[in-house]
């Protein structure tokens, strides 16, 4: 008994140690950066999100694990001189009509612009 009291002690402590999730600000130059691998892939992939339909052979960009990166590493869907015309990052906005099939959230249309002013770093 002693064993499970601790345990869900100990358990519920770990509970407090877990941040809410941040989310990147575009404009500050300061926020964290932003890791493709781990903030920007899962966006594409996590539920099939996006590849139910953008995989390998089917809607371009593919945004499979694998090839994603390079799908979208050119100037049709970055432009790393106004980034926010980047096509990655328009086309699926929420407050664009354009591609009715999927939108992203508000959180995770920042982590995109974010990463893509950031450089858009294959990390
Ligand atoms: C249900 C299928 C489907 C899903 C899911 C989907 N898309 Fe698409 N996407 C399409 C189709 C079809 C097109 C081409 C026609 C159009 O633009 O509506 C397209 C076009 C695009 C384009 C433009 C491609 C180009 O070269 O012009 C981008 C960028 C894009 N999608 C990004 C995304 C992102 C990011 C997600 C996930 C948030 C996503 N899509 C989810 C079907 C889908």
């Amino acid at each position: 008994m002693a064993i499970v009291v601790i345990t869900l002690l100990f358990g519920a402590c770990k509970y407090d140690f877990i941040l809410p999730e941040e989310i990147p600000d575009p404009n500050d130059p300061n926020t964290d950066e932003v890791k493709f691998s781990e903030q920007v892939l899962p966006i594409f992939t996590n539920n099939n999100n996006c590849t139910a339909c953008h995989d390998t052979g089917g809607q371009i960009p593919d945004l499979t694990a694998g090839n994603a990166y390079n799908a979208i590493n050119n100037t049709r869907y970055l432009n790393s001189v106004n980034p926010e015309q980047s096509r990655i990052y328009t086309v699926a906005h929420p407050d664009t009509d354009g591609h009715k099939q999927k939108k992203y959230t508000a959180t995770q249309a920042a982590v995109i612009l974010t990463w893509i002013k950031q450089g858009a770093k294959n990390n």
